[in-house]
């Protein structure tokens, strides 16, 4: 991450150069607001740390200035001073400051302070690209309108059973819980590439369709991990790939695309999975009415070691009345266009 560092003083920005690339960022830096705005416009900084007190414009209107302006990415600022009071602080925050170090600053101080301003920039980074992400998945969803939030509430309370179930409670902590809620309506991101005819199609596929259709859990992975190279160390997009690549593949290995069995399926991907399927069983079709909760139930009961996880299976027992509130909460008042491939799972 790029630093822009702005102080009137030579010797305070040497002090904070040494220690921010001692801590491997990335510093430029300006003796004054006005050639602070200059290297803003031209350089791809995430993070001003910027004197309060400056000849010329202050670290504040620097702050205002940087706010009004549209920068493609959030521009996060630290400001530096003497002063600490409430009055001063509040006025800081209300400028467009983010945070404050004390001057003369502590090196650990600082180097927290950025690494906290480093988390709000990648959840930022995050959500921009799962929401723009999602919109595209949306447009492709033919499930019905609320298909995905139905699905990723229902992974989510699914994930957290598991957690409290003491062989997994290494494997799911909070973040896999807030991933797989997030990433989850990305599922079927694949089905981008493929066509309309097979997609919408009435009744049901041929073989060689069905084949194309399948080709959505590669496509997805795909797709995803172009964002992979960009963002190797993203969790989010390695639980993305990982839920659209194999949320079709099945415990026994009867599953498409890899023919994946147990443990090898990605644990993200077997939540999925059964929430996928009790939503396709518990929603409306053209050719039939939506299966009862309790019928949903029995099926999925029956799958335990064949299609699902058994011990996703124990899980979703656990939580299954809450799937129930969920299904009518978030139920489609439309039926939506049949999908040939929607319950896939089960064709
Ligand atoms: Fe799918
Ligand atoms: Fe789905």
């Amino acid at each position: 991450m790029r630093i822009l560092i702005v102080d009137d003083d030579g010797i305070t920005r040497d002090l904070l150069r040494d220690v921010l690339q001692g801590a491997g960022f990335d510093v430029v830096e300006a003796g004054t607001a006005e050639e602070a705005l200059g290297v803003l416009r031209a350089d791809d900084v995430r993070m001003v740390i910027t004197d309060w007190e400056m000849p010329g414009m202050g670290g504040l209107e620097l702050c205002r200035t940087i706010r009004r302006r549209e920068f493609t990415s959030y521009v996060y600022v630290i400001l530096l001073t003497s002063r600490c009071s409430r009055l001063e602080a509040v006025e800081g925050m209300t400028a467009g400051a983010d945070d404050f170090v004390a001057k003369p600053f502590h090196k650990g101080e600082l180097l927290a302070r950025v690494r906290a301003g480093e988390r709000v920039l990648s959840l930022e980074n995050r959500e921009m690209v799962i929401l723009a992400l999602a919109k595209l998945a949306a447009s492709r969803d033919s499930e019905g309108g609320q298909h995905l939030e139905r699905l990723r509430r229902y992974a989510r309370i699914l994930a957290e059973a598991l957690g409290r179930h003491p062989e997994y409670q290494q494997r799911v902590d909070a973040e896999l819980v807030s991933l797989v809620y997030q990433t989850a309506p990305l599922h079927d991101i694949g089905k981008v590439g493929v066509p309309d005819a097979i997609l919408l199609k009435q009744g049901k596929l041929t073989e060689e369709e069905f084949a194309l259709m399948q080709t959505h859990t590669l496509i997805g992975a795909e797709t995803l991990d172009a964002a992979l190279r960009n963002y190797p160390s993203a969790r989010f997009l390695q639980v993305a790939r990982d839920i659209a690549l194999s949320h079709h593949e099945r415990w026994d290995g009867q599953g498409y695309p890899h023919g994946l069995s147990g443990e090898q399926i990605p644990l993200a991907a077997r939540i999925v999975a059964l929430a996928d399927v009790y939503d396709a069983l518990t929603s409306p079709r053209s050719y039939r009415e939506p299966g009862s909760h309790a019928t949903a139930c029995e099926i999925i009961a029956g799958e335990a070691g064949k299609h699902f996880d058994p011990a996703v299976v124990v899980a979703f027992q656990q939580v299954a009345a809450s799937f129930a509130e969920i299904q009518q909460q978030f139920a489609d008042d439309v039926q939506p266009a049949e999908p040939p491939g929607a319950v896939v799972s089960f064709a």
